[in-house]
């Protein structure tokens, strides 16, 4: 009798003691899987997570951050596409830091401690093989609107470039809002091209093996910079770097959007509401989305029109978050048979409820500051290289 009491007896402190969750065993996997990408030294994260030394003392906020689902960050509704940036815990992973912090967030044995993760010092990218930078700092200012600067810079490459992954990497990320590089080749043909951008939230993009981004011998890079006063002045060198392919693409990756230009937001309306459209001219694969709206942004949906006249919901955001805007890169690339149409519907709340709302007494148009609006639809096409010369190439100058 006595002895078969022993053991029940130890079930309670084995729990507490033998059975939660350690730092090296359970958590550290997790954190280098789901956090580390963005906190670590120099990257969105406000604290590093790469120690234990690191972690404990943001235990308690972690169990909050993560039961809440504030943290890792991701807004698209999860019942409509699958993305392969989407940071999003499973459920056994969010029990697992609950538990590890219930349990005393304790560190457990250095010997059970995964690998470190190898990141790219400086860059989320692997090592770029050509980094681009603004010629000079750009000195911003303490107080007031800046204007968007548009600043050239040559590439000076004597042959056409396949561009396998690229990054754009702010200076001081405090008054960068948001950065843009266009490619202009330079001879008239097309105008400008958007090549990749930087947003808080946006995770730089590394293409499948035979996708690539064509920039053109002698193009210019111009990087368009939105800078934002903080309160006290600051100075910025964006720069960009590229990874060539290594050999050329079967298919070109090809930046798109469908933009609401003609808005007008009356005052006061909560949930004024309106759509783009943009043709698909050739067959071609749908391989990532971004929405963009600015401070009375409230929702965004992607979604296609197919040729027979059926619709699929593409990317779903309920919640849109200004401070946040990724681009969302889908796991399957979407066939998309010539005819079909990408529609964009995005609702705003321009009502005092808002609380980001900067004049709820102003009808709101079209313009580049945060208190005009926008509505834009991007989306990447991966287009076999044979087929995409009809394609009309968007210039991301809006
Ligand atoms: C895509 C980038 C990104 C990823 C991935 C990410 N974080 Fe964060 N995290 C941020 C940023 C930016 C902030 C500060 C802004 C904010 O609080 O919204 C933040 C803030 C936090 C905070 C402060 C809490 C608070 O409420 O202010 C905690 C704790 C945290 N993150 C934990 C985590 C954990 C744990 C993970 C992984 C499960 C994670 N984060 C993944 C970007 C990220």
């Amino acid at each position: 009798m006595f002895f078969r009491l022993g053991p029940l007896g130890l079930l309670a402190p084995l729990a507490l003691f033998g059975g939660s969750p350690t730092f090296h065993k359970e958590i550290e996997p997790i954190l280098q899987h789901r956090c580390q990408g963005c906190h670590r030294p120099g990257e969105a994260g406000p604290m590093p997570l790469l120690s234990y030394q690191d972690a404990r003392p943001w235990a308690k906020a972690i169990r909050a951050a993560v039961l809440s689902g504030k943290m890792p960050p991701w807004q698209a509704d999860p019942h409509y596409g699958k993305f392969t940036n989407d940071p999003s815990l499973t459920q056994a992973e969010k029990d697992e830091l609950v538990a590890w912090v219930d349990g005393g967030a304790r560190e457990g044995l250095a010997s059970d401690a995964p690998k470190p993760v190898q990141f790219t010092e400086g860059w989320r990218i692997a090592k770029p093989d050509v980094v681009f930078e603004m010629p000079r700092e750009f000195s911003v200012p303490a107080k007031g609107a800046i204007d968007y600067q548009y600043i050239p810079v040559a590439t000076n490459f004597t042959e056409d470039k396949w561009v396998a992954a690229v990054e754009v990497r702010p200076g001081d990320r405090s008054v960068v809002h948001h950065a843009i590089v266009m490619v202009d080749s330079g001879n008239g043909e097309r105008g400008q091209e958007y090549l990749a951008g930087y947003a808080p939230g946006m995770t730089p993009q590394t293409w499948k093996p035979g996708q690539a981004r064509l920039i053109k011998a002698g193009s210019y890079l111009v990087f368009q910079m939105h800078y934002q006063a903080t309160g006290k002045p600051a100075k910025d060198r964006t720069r960009i770097g590229l990874i060539f392919a290594k050999k050329p693409a079967a298919e070109q990756i090809v930046g798109m959007q469908a933009a609401a230009h003609w808005l007008a937001i009356p005052a006061g309306e909560p949930n004024y509401r309106v759509q783009a459209m943009e043709p698909i001219r050739e067959t071609s694969y749908l391989v990532g989305m971004r929405a963009h709206m600015h401070l009375r942004g409230k929702s965004f949906m992607f979604r296609a029109i197919y040729p027979n006249g059926d619709t699929e919901i593409l990317l779903n955001v309920p919640k849109y978050d200004f401070n946040w805007q990724p681009y969302y890169y889908l796991e399957t690339p979407k066939l998309l048979p010539k005819g079909t149409r990408i529609e964009a519907t995005a609702v705003f709340d321009n009502s005092p409820n808002n609380p980001f709302n900067p004049n709820p007494n102003a009808t709101v148009f079209w313009g580049p500051q945060t208190w005009d609006e926008m509505m834009i639809g991007w989306f990447d096409l991966a287009v076999p290289v044979k087929t995409q010369s009809n394609l009309r190439h968007t210039t991301g100058l809006e």
